[in-house]
């Protein structure tokens, strides 16, 4: 049986983070993950150049059963911060929209850059390692690890969970984090599939015809809202805007679009006055693509001539076209979801460090824990930011 310090399970954007942070403390860590490769999620984000953090990060833009428990971490570990390590990789970077940052090359740069910092911590990483049995007795927790799970066994007074979440289980992805967690008495905020595209029922096949379209809205749902590009599917709604909203959405809940969101109040019945030959449908027709105005002007029952309708009529359909209501009856779930809600409950945790206040030496950071951040890079901040937090206190 080896001795370390320190075994961190995952060798994703946490765990691979938390490792080099502790390894260049001198710690003697060893950095297990079933897959192959480490940072495969690193590798596919953003597109393939990883949208690596948010300049606007702040506690704010995180989901959280405990919306305060994310500000300690990310108030010590920030965007600037993660910048700099990249830059001083000489990682080229440019801010696409809304604050993201992303690699002008590969995301490959960062997972490469990830284990560079293990291998200056002298980390001991090993890919393609199965778990087996892991307890504690004595102060210290023992994993089996292996090919198999169990043919290699290894020790250390501090475990950290850093295994993400379950969302796409075809690149790995598994719900072992809740399992172990679980098993040492901590609590799970039932997961849940966010940053996901929602589906809608059959009555709502008009707007699933219109696959392939896409335009500006602002998604509602309760007092969320994100004015982003929404995107019609065949199978219902997805894009940045519905992404980001169903991080919000629960089933039963209505998700509103508002289409033409420069529009000022009244400007169908303002345009009636200007310009009354105008067709309904070509008045909708500027700003909108050409497909969907059609869909709405269908669903809205409105045709002919701006100066032929009634202001009431024209007043309606500003409304609804200022909050059109969409009823989800699902998502796309875990097999396309960006990230998972829920996880670890934050109760269980210190904000300080992510240890466990029942089970001293167990840690959990990155996506195991309940804490979820809106789509564009804020994900991989928490993953920074707890993996740091974590890193220093092992
Ligand atoms: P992560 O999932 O990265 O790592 C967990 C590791 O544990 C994996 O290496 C896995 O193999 C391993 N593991 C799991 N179960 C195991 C088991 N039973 N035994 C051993 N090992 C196990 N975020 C963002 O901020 N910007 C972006 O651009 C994107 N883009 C993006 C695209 C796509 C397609 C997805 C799916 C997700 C994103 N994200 C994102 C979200 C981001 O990838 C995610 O939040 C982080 O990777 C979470 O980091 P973790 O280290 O917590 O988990």
């Amino acid at each position: 049986m080896t001795q370390y310090d320190a075994i961190v399970l995952g060798a994703g954007a946490a765990g691979l983070f938390c490792a080099a942070t502790a390894g260049q403390r001198g710690r003697r860590v060893l950095l297990l993950d079933h897959a192959a490769e480490a940072g495969k999620k690193i590798v596919i984000s953003g597109g393939g150049r990883c949208n690596f953090t948010n300049v606007h990060t702040a506690p704010d833009r995180y989901l959280s059963s405990n919306p305060h428990f994310a500000k300690s971490a990310l108030s010590r570990y920030t965007a600037a911060d993660f910048l700099a390590l990249v830059e001083s990789y000489g990682i080229a970077w440019h801010e696409k929209t809304l604050g993201q940052l992303f690699c002008d090359g590969s995301a490959r740069q960062i997972v490469a850059m990830l284990l560079e910092e293990c291998a200056k911590g002298a980390v001991d990483v090993r890919c393609g390692a199965a778990l087996g049995d892991i307890d504690h007795a004595d102060g210290l927790y023992r994993v089996q690890y292996g090919d198999t799970g169990g043919d290699t066994v290894a020790s250390a007074p501090a475990l950290v969970i850093a295994t993400g979440g379950p969302s796409i289980p075809k690149m790995g992805a598994t719900g072992f984090a809740y399992d172990l967690a679980r098993k040492f008495g901590l609590k799970i905020v039932q997961p849940r599939p966010a940053l996901v595209p929602l589906t809608l029922p059959g009555d709502e096949a008009l707007f699933r015809e219109l696959s392939g379209v896409s335009t500006e809205i602002v998604a509602r749902c309760g007092k969320a809202a994100f004015r982003e590009a929404a995107l019609f599917t065949h199978r219902g709604l997805s894009g940045p805007a519905i992404l980001q909203i169903s991080s919000y959405w629960k089933r039963g809940d209505t998700v509103t679009a508002q289409f033409l969101p420069d529009r000022a109040d009244g400007w169908l019945r303002e345009l009636k006055r200007e310009r009354p030959r105008l067709s309904f449908r070509k008045a909708l027709g500027d700003g909108l693509p050409d497909r969907l105005a059609e869909a709405l002007c269908e669903r809205l029952a409105l045709e002919g001539e701006l100066g032929a309708l009634t202001d009431k009529a024209l007043g309606a359909a500003e409304a609804r076209l200022a909050r059109w209501p969409f009823l989800p009856d699902g998502s796309e779930g875990f097999a396309k979801a960006e990230v998972t809600a829920g996880g670890i409950d934050t109760a269980e945790l210190s904000s300080k460090t992510m240890e466990a206040k029942r089970a001293p030496g167990l840690y959990a950071i990155g996506e195991a824990v309940d804490v979820t951040g809106w789509l564009g890079g804020y994900n991989f901040q928490w993953a920074w930011a707890s993996a740091r937090a974590a890193g220093l206190a092992i």
